[in-house]
């Protein structure tokens, strides 16, 4: 799960799907990072901490961290919430198998239309919840359309 700075909206992703696959049985290893390495070391936005509380999901233990080139062999799939974290992944590829992991997240709800999850940092409060309930119903889609694959 990939954003910009990984202290918002890929942190949150993080939670949801390790909250999801836990009650599901599935033994899949989540990770998330930013693009930027602003943030790094530091918890998720308080902002995005106390929005996820509300609705059950722990986000208090985790650490940003910066995407980098080993990303690509250590995960089969990449996931970014927008087109500029697309681009910044993209430039860190160096072939055509580690370009086919990157996916837009909102493609699960919306698909091949590459819709951004809006970055809520700068934004209002209520920017927090609305990013909450996209992630919500999109880790829950990529969940169904991933077990119903195999
Ligand atoms: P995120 O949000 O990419 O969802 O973690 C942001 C967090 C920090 C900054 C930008 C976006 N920043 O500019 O510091």
């Amino acid at each position: 799960m990939v954003c910009l700075g990984n202290i918002c909206r890929s942190p949150l992703a993080e939670g949801l799907l390790k909250s999801k696959i836990q009650s599901r049985n599935l033994n899949w290893t989540i990770d998330s990072a930013g693009t930027a390495n602003y943030h790094t070391g530091s918890p998720p936005d308080l902002r995005m901490v106390e929005t996820a509380q509300k609705h059950g999901v722990d986000l208090s233990f985790l650490k940003a961290r910066q995407f980098n080139k080993n990303d690509f062999s250590d995960f089969d799939r990449i996931y970014v919430m927008d087109s500029e974290n697309y681009r910044n992944v993209m430039k860190l590829s160096s072939n055509p198998s580690h370009q086919a992991k990157v996916f837009y997240m909102l493609d699960h709800l919306n698909p091949g239309e590459n819709l951004a999850v809006p970055d809520p940092y700068y934004g209002h409060l209520n920017g927090f919840e609305a990013v909450f309930q996209l992630l919500n119903n999109a880790t829950e889609q990529l969940i169904n359309d991933l077990t119903n694959d195999k």
